[in-house]
């Protein structure tokens, strides 16, 4: 029965943004076309967690699996400012730092909140982009969760490494199920194994355009959000320089609304 709860949300979902599905925690690499694909241009691998509509989300195009969003597009911007092909290495958001710690990646875009912890492990670019918080439950619960004290002692889903862990955790007596991509909080979420989860709002948003049963409830988690930045090796002032350019560049030319919008079209489209 479990099982078949599963399968009917993957295909509610499916051709949409949970290509990921049954697949949990396979990393897939792939190569994003910026406009500056030559032969001996170097390339820079971005690390990201494609489970984030408008963000970074995967989409059927062309019958091909593509990992897409503003995120990404930000990424081919800053790919094509350095002269370099774009290599797109998608995982759980949890292993980004270390996999950027190591080397493995060059650069961090997944919708990251530049918080204090995280500082001390990696640097950051400048902010580029801005969101609150989100409570999503089932519809038929919604009027149980007017505000964060009605949440108390309530079971989430909680996106692994996330802020929203921290949040969750200052809920009282919230019991709290980690899970690498958010796609399975969804499922979780729709299966009732799981009765609430916290997400930033444009990420419900577009979850819930293409998920039937699920609502955005009247609590708003009290967080102070100062917005996402791009997280390169700790020490790497030169790459820190470089996407400050390229996001400079981008807010003059009004270039990141325009993209905002393009992937919030292209993640609520079926
Ligand atoms: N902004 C939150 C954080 O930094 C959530 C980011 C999740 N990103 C993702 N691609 N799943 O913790």
């Amino acid at each position: 029965m479990k099982k078949w709860g599963i399968l009917t949300v993957c295909l509610m979902l499916a051709g949409s943004m949970l290509a990921g599905c049954g697949d949990k925690n396979k990393e897939g690499a792939s190569t994003a076309d910026n406009g500056s694909n030559q032969a001996n241009a170097k390339t820079i691998v971005l690390g990201t967690s494609a489970d984030f509509p408008p963000y970074e989300f995967h989409k059927m195009i062309d019958g091909k699996d593509q990992i897409v969003g503003f995120d990404i597009d930000i990424a081919k911007e800053i790919a094509k400012d350095m002269g370099a092909n774009l290599e797109v290495k998608d995982m759980d958001f949890k292993a980004l730092l270390g996999e950027l710690s190591s080397g493995r990646v060059d650069f961090v875009i997944s919708g990251m909140t530049p918080d204090e912890n995280r500082k001390k492990e990696v640097d950051f670019s400048n902010n580029y982009y801005k969101a609150e918080q989100a409570v999503v439950v089932r519809e038929k619960d919604k009027d149980k969760y007017k505000t964060m004290q009605s949440l108390e002692g309530v079971s989430f889903g909680i996106q692994t490494g996330s802020i929203q862990e921290d949040i969750a955790k200052t809920i009282p007596n919230a019991k709290i199920t980690g899970l690498g991509k958010i796609n399975d909080i969804i499922m979780q979420l729709n299966s009732g194994r799981v009765d609430a989860s916290i997400m930033e709002k444009p990420v419900a948003e577009a979850f819930l355009k293409n998920v039937k049963g699920l609502a955005i409830a009247d609590a708003v988690p009290d967080y102070q959000e100062d917005g996402y930045a791009i997280g390169v090796k700790k020490g790497n002032q030169e790459m820190v320089d470089q996407i400050n350019k390229t996001l400079d560049r981008l807010n003059t030319e009004k270039k990141i609304d325009q993209f905002v919008s393009e992937a919030s079209d292209l993640a609520a489209k079926k």
